[in-house]
């Protein structure tokens, strides 16, 4: 039987655990929902900005946190990191200038906001159990 399948936009949400073993879960999740959906030629840049941003989630929040993977139609993903630390990095809230050049940290959003084609950034509020925090969004297009 042939495999049917679904019209865009398609949406995936993955929960991660604080486990050093998650980033690269959502690193292997994301190259094969690239994969399938026929997007392989932007696995490069989405799993650097992936990692990048599901790593910080890890490191500085406490609690779960999710990636979502979304078709933002014209070729391109939209990836979004939740985390329950309501803190918005400053590259996500004014941009940022390139980091020091002997910084040993701060580089990671740095290259994000290089290699995104557009992001954005907003806290999460309301009374239900699982939100507040804030989201972290990407996307990435494919290079014409
Ligand atoms: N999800 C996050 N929640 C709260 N603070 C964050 C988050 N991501 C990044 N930050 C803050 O922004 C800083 C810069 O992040 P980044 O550019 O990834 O560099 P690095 O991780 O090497 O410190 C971090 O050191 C941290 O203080
Ligand atoms: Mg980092």
């Amino acid at each position: 039987m042939v495999a049917s399948t679904v019209s865009p936009p398609w949406t995936y949400t993955l929960q991660l655990p604080q486990d050093p073993r998650a980033p690269g879960v959502a690193r292997a999740t994301l190259r094969n929902v690239l994969r399938v959906h026929g997007m392989h030629e932007l696995t490069e840049v989405a799993e650097l900005l992936a990692s990048e941003l599901v790593t910080n989630a890890y490191l500085y929040s406490s609690g779960p946190y999710s990636l979502r993977l979304r078709d933002a139609g014209r070729g391109r993903v939209r990836l979004s990191v939740w985390d329950t630390d309501p803190r918005i990095p400053a590259p996500f809230r004014w941009g940022m200038p390139p980091p020091e050049e002997l910084a040993e940290r701060g580089r990671g959003l740095y290259l994000v906001t290089l290699y995104a084609e557009c992001w954005g950034a907003y806290p999460m509020r309301g009374g239900l159990p699982g939100q507040g925090g804030k989201l972290l969004w990407v996307e990435c297009a494919a290079k014409v």
